[in-house]
């Protein structure tokens, strides 16, 4: 949802310094890329382009300064073209500008300020700051003062990092609601959406709250509170290291990350003693209410299962987009767990602003330090490390775990804590199924539609798979209830569209497998999923990828995932796609 880089180095290495944590920041946005470098004034560069076709732009060989900002977009407000790319400038070419968020308010402020005669070159909400930056200065206020008015007239979300052509090698910060970190290295600072973006660079950050300026320049790094006084924030070491967030010899951030998650659910496990220190605090609440978007919802899904199950809760789960207008049953009784991977998806955020004013709320999220980890009343960190691909797959699993461990202690059903530790060994068994997939993958990638059916805790699993398959192969996919089919879907199954079928061992599976004779019967290709010990169902199915007989219903949803993840991502290859960046996603959704 767009990434925004600045740096102030004691060298002239600013470009190729920009481009590289551009390069990381690029799961957040791929429509357009642009740069901006103070040197004998300031020079961008623009393009609708990939960033490793922009790298390649001669006119940045001819650029050489020790400061700059650049920009990844992912298009809200004007289409993806060179000139709604960022970063975008006043008049005078004297201020440039890249913006994380929407504001919310632009046409009103673009026709004022047409009005009094500044002109546009874009369709963006974002081009309205640098006018305004101008007009302020114009007006005798100081670089500072004129942000600070400028932010006063925005309404909505934003990371700005801002450069002056009258302060070369000075770039100033400032967020409301979108991420910004500002990353201190030896001789040389950051400003960025992402800490992954800088770590081959600096482990030190600082979180800025809302409304605190960064102001970098060669003297170091200086915080500002709103009246415009310095401020001494906390430093923090990031414990991700530069290698976590490279390929390490994998064709894609996806193809790793989905082989990272064995270990992914080892390191979370090792997070129960801070969980157990959290829910030994908890009141007895009467209702859990799980809140998510993505991916991360059908996480949430599978907690319903297991809170129910395992603590006898009442459990409900709601999208984080619906949450404010299901909110008014929420009360000091009521659990309130958001999951987000980047603790920063627009949705989860006000839905969690929401529940913090009612009820206590618990957020599980992967980025340290990220907003939801400041505003929650309690935190667990998933340790799945840096996720890169657009597509969650190490931070689903880890979610996952949390949920389990949480589920588990506080229903007090310690004996499934070593059947949970099992888990790994089943999820590398799992991964094993990668070249009978791949294969698989090639009989079906032309296909257009596809069903993926579950029920129980299968059926989070049944829509995760289904959603995978749409993020990253665009073939139309729908995850159903295995149940609901004959209420509908039945009518749109044929010998064209394939149907997976997800039926692990447990009180769901005949059931479910009665749900596939019934898909058959209408002519569908059949890829079930189940024991390797099933061999009803390996006759019955037209493809039968089988895993560890041991593994029963509950915890089928972690290994079960992996054949799912695979099957999409080497159907996404074979299609010719790039499963890393698929068209008009992004990884972290800023806006509402
Ligand atoms: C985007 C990503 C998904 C993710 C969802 C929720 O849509 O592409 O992979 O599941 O956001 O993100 P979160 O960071 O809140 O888990």
């Amino acid at each position: 949802m767009c990434g925004i880089i600045g740096c102030v180095l004691k060298d002239d290495e600013a470009v190729p310094v920009l481009l590289e944590c551009l390069g990381k920041l690029e799961y957040r946005g791929y429509d357009s890329v642009g740069i901006a470098i103070s040197a004998n004034g300031i020079k961008v560069i623009k393009d609708q382009s990939k960033i490793h076709q922009f790298a390649k732009n001669p006119d940045l060989n001819e650029l050489s300064g020790k400061s700059g900002i650049a920009h990844v977009r992912w298009a809200t407000h004007g289409t993806p073209i060179k000139e709604n790319a960022h970063p975008h400038t006043d008049c005078n070419n004297r201020i440039a500008v890249v913006h994380n968020g929407i504001i919310e308010n632009f046409k009103e402020l673009r026709v004022e300020l047409q009005n009094s005669g500044h002109t546009f070159t874009s369709n963006t909400d974002t081009e309205v700051i640098p006018h305004l930056i101008e007009k302020y200065l114009d007006e005798g206020q100081n670089l500072e003062e004129a942000i600070y008015s400028t932010t006063q007239k925005l309404k909505g979300a934003y990371a700005l990092a801002i450069m002056f052509v009258d302060e070369p090698n000075k770039i100033i910060g400032i967020r409301k609601e979108s991420p910004l970190i500002v990353g201190k290295g030896n001789g040389e600072n950051f400003l960025t959406s992402d800490v992954s973006a800088i770590l081959s660079h600096t482990d030190q950050v600082i979180y800025l709250d809302n409304m605190e300026m960064a102001i970098l320049d060669g003297n170091g790094v200086t915080i500002k509170n709103l009246d415009g006084d310095s401020i001494t924030k906390e430093i923090h070491t990031i414990e991700w290291s530069a290698e976590m967030a490279e390929k390490q010899g994998f064709d894609h951030f996806m193809l790793k990350e989905i082989h990272e998650q064995p270990n992914a659910v080892k390191q979370t496990l090792m997070e129960a003693d801070e969980i157990n220190n959290i829910i030994k605090k908890f009141p007895k609440f009467n209702k859990i209410s799980f809140v998510a978007c993505g991916t991360s919802y059908h996480a949430s899904l599978v907690g319903k299962y297991l809170f129910e199950t395992l603590t006898g809760v009442p459990t409900d789960v709601i999208l984080a987009s619906e949450f404010e207008y299901s909110a008014s049953t929420l009360n000091e009784n009521t659990l309130v767990i958001l999951i987000s991977q980047s603790g920063e998806t627009a949705d989860t955020l006000k839905a969690l602003r929401i529940a913090n004013k009612k009820s206590h709320t618990l957020v599980i999220v992967n980025v340290v330090g990220s907003t939801a980890t400041r505003e929650a009343d309690d935190v667990i960190i998933t340790r799945a490390g840096p996720e890169i691909g657009v597509a969650a797959t190490k931070t689903y699993v880890s979610q996952l775990t949390v949920i389990y461990l949480m589920a588990i202690l506080m229903g007090g059903n310690d004996d499934l804590l070593k059947t949970l530790e099992n888990m790994p060994d089943y999820m590398e068994e799992a991964l094993k199924t990668e070249d009978q997939i791949k294969e698989i993958a090639g009989k079906y990638s032309k296909k257009t539609d596809f069903f993926f059916i579950g029920r129980g805790y299968s059926y989070p699993t049944a829509i995760e798979g289904a959603l995978k398959l749409k993020e990253i192969t665009y073939i139309h996919a729908e995850g159903y209830a295995a149940g609901e089919l004959k209420h509908g879907p039945l009518a749109l199954i044929d010998d064209d569209v394939p149907v997976v079928a997800v039926i692990p061992p447990g009180i769901s599976r005949d059931k479910t497998l009665s749900n596939m004779e019934e898909v058959k019967a209408r002519n569908a290709h059949v890829i079930a999923l189940g024991s390797s010990a099933d061999e009803t169902l390996k006759s019955e199915s037209d493809e039968f990828i089988g895993l560890p007989n041991e593994i029963n219903e509950m915890f089928s949803p972690l290994p079960y995932v992996i054949p799912m993840q695979l099957l999409s991502y080497y159907i996404s290859v074979e299609r010719g796609l790039d499963p890393d960046k698929p068209k008009n996603l992004a990884k972290c959704v800023t806006v509402e």
